[in-house]
C-alpha cells in the first residue's frame, strides 16, 4: 500500500509541461494526457502515446496527417504500457525511459552521456535526444520497427520487422535486413522453419541475375526524398511517383512485403508505390507446415486434402493430417495428387531423367518421405519431401505433388477441391485484408486472406495481455529460476517463489483442504514466518515460462479488495499458489443461509467487490478480467470486507492452446454474460453482468438462477423473471416496491435508498446488450455516493 501511495505522489511531483516539438530534460509525457505530444516544427509527424481497442498504449511516432494515424515507430513495440499512470519521463540524467503504471522501465534510451538537453522531434520522423550544442546522442531512427522514413538508413546492424498481425505492432515472423552476403533480403524466421524469399526462393541464386551484387560491404540503404531506394548492393528501385513533396515511407508488413506508401494529403490516404513481391504466395511461411497458399483470384491459406487447420483462428500455423503418421511398413500409404501445386524446399531426395513410377517408388521407400513432387519438364525430376512448408498452389506452377497418405484415402482430387476445403471452413468469418488494407488503393487488384475475425476480436483483450507477457515466456523454464532473481526485485519484496519442500510443510502434506474450485484444491497453511496462507494446487496448467508470467502479473495486483497473491511454486509438474488466508466465510455462505448478513455489510460488501473489479477492469490492467465473478470467488475478512479471489486463474488453468480457451466457455452458470452463449468478444462487461447478478441476489437474499429449465414455451429465468416484473414495478411508480422485493430476512431494517440504487445498478449490469451497461468505474462512483445515505434521486 505504502509502496502504491509513494508511486502517487511521485507521479504528481513531476507534472509534466509539454509544449510543440521539444521535450526539455526533467519532463514528461503521461498516457493520462491527451495533449501530452510533441509535433515536428511542421507537423508532420506526432510522437505520444498511442493505443488502441484494449488498455494497451505504444510509445510511438505517426504521420500527424495520415487517417489512421500511421505510425513509423514504437519505442515498446512488443510490451504495451497501461493507459492509466504510464508516461514516458526524459530524466535529469539526460536519460528517456518509459514507465508502466507500476514504475516498471519497459524502455529506455541506452546513452552513457549525460549532457543530453532536450528531446526533439525533427521533420524527418526522427526522434533525438541532442545536447546543448546540437549533437545527437540518441535517435530513434537507429532503432527502425517496421518502417523506414525517407533519409532513415538501414544498416548492417538493423533490420525491419514486420508486425505479427494487422493492427498489431507485435513482432511477427518476416524481416528485412542485410544477410553475410551483403546483400539486402527478405526473409521469414518462424518458430519451425526459415528461409529467405527475396530477391529469390533460391537459396543458391546468382545476386547478379538480380542485379544485385555481394561485393560492396558497407551495407547501407536509403529511401531519398525523391522516392527513389538506393542500397549498396546496387538494388535500386523508384516509387512510381517518383518526385519531390511527397511523403512516403517504405514498410514491412504483416503479410510479408515490402511496400512503399506514398501519402495522400488531401485525404490521408496511402497509396501503394512499389513493392517487392508480386504474388503474395511467394512469401514464405505465410500458410504454416503443410499448408498451402492459392493464388487464384485472392490468395487464401488452405489445407491439403486429408489435412485440416491446426489452429482454425489462425491459419498461419498451417494444416495437419486427419491419418495416422506412424510409418512402420512405407508399403502400406497410396498417394493424393495435387496438380500445380508445389512445396518449396526441404528437399530429401532429388533425381532428374526418371519416371513417376520410380519417384513414387523413392518415397514410399522411405519412411521420412511426406510427398514428392514430380515435374515432367522433358526428361522428368523428382523431389521427395522430408517436411511440407511454403506451399504454393497456382497454374503456372509446373508438376504436380503427391501427399503420402495411407491406403484408402488416396481419392483423387484435384487443385481446385484444395480451395474448396479453406473457403467452406471459413465462409462464416468475415474476411480481412492482410496486405495493404483496403483503405489503401493500390494498382493492382486486392489482395485478401481469409481469417475468423471475429475470434481474433474476441481474443484480442486477452492477447494484449499475452503480448504484453511475451517476453516473459522468452525465458522458458531453463531460465525460470535465474529469472526469478530479477522479477522478484522489480514487484515487491513480499511476492515470492516458493519451493514446493516449502508448501507441503505448511500444508502438513496436504491435510487441511478448506474448498475446491475450477481451477484446484486449496488448503491451509502456515509458513514458517507465521503468516496463515491458503495454497491452491493447480490442475493442468501451461509450462514454466508462462505459468511464471502470469502469475507474477497477478503477483503485481494489490488492492485491499482482492485476495493478495503472495507467492506461487512452479516446480516439475506442480503449480500451486500462495494467497493470504482470509478468515470468514466466502459471500454465499453468508447470504443464503441462516448466518445472513444484515444490511450495512451487504451495502459494504457491494462496494467493496466494485471497487476491486474496478481496480482489475481499470486501474490495474484492463486485460485482467476476472470471467468467474460469484458469491462463491468473493471472500470476507474478519470486519466483512470483501475480497475477491481467482482472478486471472481462469487463464492459469484453463489454457491448451493458447485459442482453444477463447472458444471454450468459462465461468459459473446462472453468472456468466449472454456474450459467452453468443460467441462474442468477451470484455470487462462479462465482469460487470455477473456483478449484476450478485448485486440483485444480495439485494434478494436468495439465489436467481439465470439457467432456463427447458420445459413449457417461452421459459424464462429466474433472474430475467425478477427483472422485468422489478423493472415494471419502478416504471408504475409504486411507492413500496423496494419493500416487496427485498430480502424478508432483514426485518424491514435497511436504507431505502441504498437498496434502491443497488437495484437499479444491478438490472443496468445485467442488460443483454453490454454497451448499456456501466463500467465498474462509474458503478464504484454511484455506490460512494450513496454510501452516506445521500443518494441521489434519479
Ligand atoms: C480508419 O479510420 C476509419 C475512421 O476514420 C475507420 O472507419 C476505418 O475502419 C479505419 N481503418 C482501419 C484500417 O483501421
Ligand atoms: C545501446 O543498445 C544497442 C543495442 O540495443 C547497442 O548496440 C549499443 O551499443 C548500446 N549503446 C550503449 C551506449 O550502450
Ligand atoms: C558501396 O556502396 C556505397 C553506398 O551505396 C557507395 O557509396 C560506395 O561507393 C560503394 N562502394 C563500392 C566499392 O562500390
Ligand atoms: C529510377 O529513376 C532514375 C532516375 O532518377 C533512373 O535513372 C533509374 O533507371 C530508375 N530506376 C528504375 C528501376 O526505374
Ligand atoms: C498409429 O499406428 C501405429 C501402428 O500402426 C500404432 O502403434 C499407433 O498407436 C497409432 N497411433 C494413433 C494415434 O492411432
Ligand atoms: C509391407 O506390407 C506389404 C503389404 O502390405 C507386404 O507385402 C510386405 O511384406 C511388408 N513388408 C514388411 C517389411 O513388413
Ligand atoms: C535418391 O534416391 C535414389 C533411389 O533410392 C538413390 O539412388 C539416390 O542415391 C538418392 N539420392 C540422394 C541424394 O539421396
Ligand atoms: C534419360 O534416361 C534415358 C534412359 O533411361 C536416356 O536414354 C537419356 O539419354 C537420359 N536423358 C538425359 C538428358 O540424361
Ligand atoms: C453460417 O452461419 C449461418 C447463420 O449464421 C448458419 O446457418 C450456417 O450453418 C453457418 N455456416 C457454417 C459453414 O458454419
Amino acid at each position: 500500500m505504502t509502496k502504491t501511495f509513494l508511486l502517487l505522489l511521485f507521479c504528481s511531483l513531476i507534472k509534466s509541461s509539454v509544449s510543440n516539438n521539444i521535450l526539455p530534460r526533467g519532463s514528461s509525457l503521461s498516457v493520462d494526457d491527451d495533449d501530452d505530444i510533441i509535433t515536428s516544427s511542421d507537423n508532420t509527424f506526432t510522437c505520444g502515446f498511442y493505443g488502441f481497442q484494449t488498455n494497451a498504449y505504444w510509445f510511438a511516432i505517426w504521420f500527424t496527417n495520415s487517417k489512421n494515424r500511421t505510425v513509423v515507430w514504437t519505442a515498446n513495440p512488443n510490451r504495451p504500457v497501461n493507459g492509466r499512470g504510464s508516461k514516458v519521463t526524459f530524466q535529469r540524467n539526460g536519460v528517456m525511459v518509459l514507465t508502466d503504471v507500476d514504475g516498471m522501465v519497459l524502455w529506455e534510451t541506452n546513452i552513457t552521456s549525460t549532457d543530453a538537453n532536450s528531446a526533439v522531434l525533427l521533420n524527418t520522423g526522427n526522434l533525438v535526444l541532442q545536447n546543448q550544442k546540437g549533437q545527437i546522442l540518441w535517435q530513434s531512427f537507429d532503432y527502425p520497427t517496421d518502417t523506414l522514413l525517407p533519409f532513415q538508413t538501414l544498416t548492417k546492424s538493423k533490420r525491419l520487422i514486420s508486425a505479427s498481425r494487422k493492427g498489431s505492432f507485435q513482432s511477427g515472423y518476416f524481416s528485412l535486413n542485410y544477410d553475410s552476403n551483403n546483400v539486402l533480403t527478405l526473409s521469414y524466421d518462424g518458430p519451425e522453419i526459415s528461409s529467405v524469399y527475396w530477391p529469390s526462393r533460391d537459396p543458391n541464386f546468382d545476386v547478379w541475375k538480380y542485379g544485385r551484387s555481394s561485393f560492396n560491404s558497407s551495407r547501407i540503404a536509403v529511401l531519398n526524398d525523391m522516392g527513389v531506394f538506393i542500397s549498396s548492393d546496387r538494388l535500386q528501385f523508384n516509387a512510381s511517383d517518383m518526385g519531390f513533396g511527397i511523403k512516403r515511407r517504405i514498410t514491412i508488413d504483416y503479410d510479408g512485403n515490402l511496400r512503399i506508401y506514398s501519402l495522400n494529403d488531401p485525404t490521408g490516404l496511402w497509396l501503394v508505390t512499389w513493392k517487392a513481391i508480386a504474388q503474395p504466395c511467394n512469401v514464405h511461411g505465410i500458410c504454416g507446415r503443410n499448408g498451402i497458399c492459392v493464388h487464384e483470384e485472392k490468395p487464401e491459406c488452405s489445407c491439403p486434402p486429408r489435412y485440416e487447420w491446426s489452429d482454425p483462428t489462425d491459419l498461419s500455423q498451417g494444416c495437419k493430417p486427419t491419418f495416422n503418421t506412424t510409418c512402420v511398413n512405407s508399403t502400406s500409404f497410396g498417394f493424393v495428387e495435387l496438380s500445380h501445386t508445389d512445396y518449396y524446399g526441404f528437399d530429401l531426395n532429388f533425381s532428374r531423367n526418371i519416371s513417376l513410377e520410380a519417384c513414387r517408388d523413392i518415397c514410399l521407400g522411405d519412411c521420412q518421405c511426406d510427398a514428392y513432387m514430380y515435374k515432367l519438364n522433358g526428361e522428368g525430376n523428382c523431389y521427395a519431401k522430408s517436411a511440407l512448408f511454403n506451399g504454393y498452389s497456382h497454374l503456372n506452377v509446373e508438376g504436380t505433388i503427391y501427399l503420402k497418405v495411407p491406403i484408402g484415402m488416396e481419392t483423387p482430387l484435384s487443385a481446385s477441391s484444395v480451395l474448396t476445403s479453406s473457403i467452406a471452413i471459413c465462409t462464416n468469418a468475415s474476411v480481412v485484408t492482410i496486405g495493404p488494407p483496403s483503405m489503401y488503393e493500390s494498382s493492382d487488384t486486392k489482395v485478401k486472406w481469409v481469417y475468423p475475425y471475429s475470434i481474433a476480436l474476441a481474443v484480442g483483450m486477452v492477447e494484449a495481455l499475452l503480448i504484453l507477457l511475451g517476453w516473459w515466456v522468452f525465458y522458458g523454464n531453463n531460465a525460470f529460476v535465474t529469472n526469478l532473481e530479477d522479477g522478484y526485485r522489480l514487484i515487491s519484496s513480499q511476492f515470492r517463489g516458493f519451493t514446493y519442500q516449502e508448501l507441503m510443510k505448511a500444508t502438513q502434506n496436504f491435510k487441511v483442504e478448506i474448498g475446491r474450485g475450477g481451477s484446484g484444491a486449496v488448503y491451509k497453511g502456515i509458513l514458517e514466518d507465521q503468516r496463515v496462507v491458503a495454497v491452491k494446487r493447480l490442475g493442468d496448467v501451461t509450462e514454466g515460462g508462462e505459468f511464471w508470467a502470469e502469475v507474477n502479473t497477478i503477483g503485481h495486483i494489490n488492492h485491499m479488495n482482492l485476495v493478495r497473491m503472495w507467492g506461487f511454486c512452479s516446480e516439475k509438474r506442480h503449480r500451486l499458489v500462495v494467497y493470504e488466508y482470509v478468515q470468514n466465510l466466502s459471500l454465499d455462505k453468508r447470504l443464503f443461509s441462516s448466518s445472513f448478513l444484515q444490511w450495512e455489510q451487504r451495502f459494504k460488501v457491494a462496494i467493496g467487490i466494485a471497487k476491486g473489479l474496478a481496480y482489475l477492469h481499470h486501474e490495474c490492467l484492463e486485460w485482467v478480467i476476472h470471467c468467474d465473478v460469484k458469491p462463491e470467488n468473493i471472500l470476507l475478512d474478519a470486519a466483512f470486507e470483501p475480497k475477491i479471489a481467482d482472478f486471472g486463474l481462469a487463464k492459469l488453468s484453463e489454457r491448451g492452446g493458447q485459442n482453444e480457451e477463447f472458444t471454450r466457455i468459462r465461468g459459473t452458470k446462472g453468472y456468466m454474460a449472454p456474450e459467452w452463449a453468443h460467441n462474442l468478444p468477451i470484455t470487462a462487461k462479462v465482469d460487470v453482468y455477473s456483478y449484476g447478478v450478485v448485486v440483485l441476489e444480495m439485494v434478494k437474499g436468495i439465489r436467481l438462477p439465470n439457467v432456463i429449465v427447458q420445459g413449457g414455451e417461452e421459459e424464462e429465468s429466474a433472474l430475467m423473471r425478477f427483472v422485468r416484473l422489478t423493472k415494471r414495478k419502478i416504471l408504475k411508480g409504486k411507492e413500496l416496491w423496494i419493500e416487496e422485493i427485498i430480502d424478508p430476512r432483514l426485518g424491514g431494517l435497511f436504507s431505502r435508498k441504498q437498496a434502491a440504487k443497488l437495484v437499479e445498478i444491478g438490472i443496468a449490469c445485467v442488460e443483454e446488450d453490454r454497451n448499456k451497461r456501466p463500467t465498474m468505474d462509474s458503478v464504484v462512483q454511484v455506490l460512494i455516493d450513496c454510501e452516506s445515505e445521500l443518494c441521489y434521486e434519479q
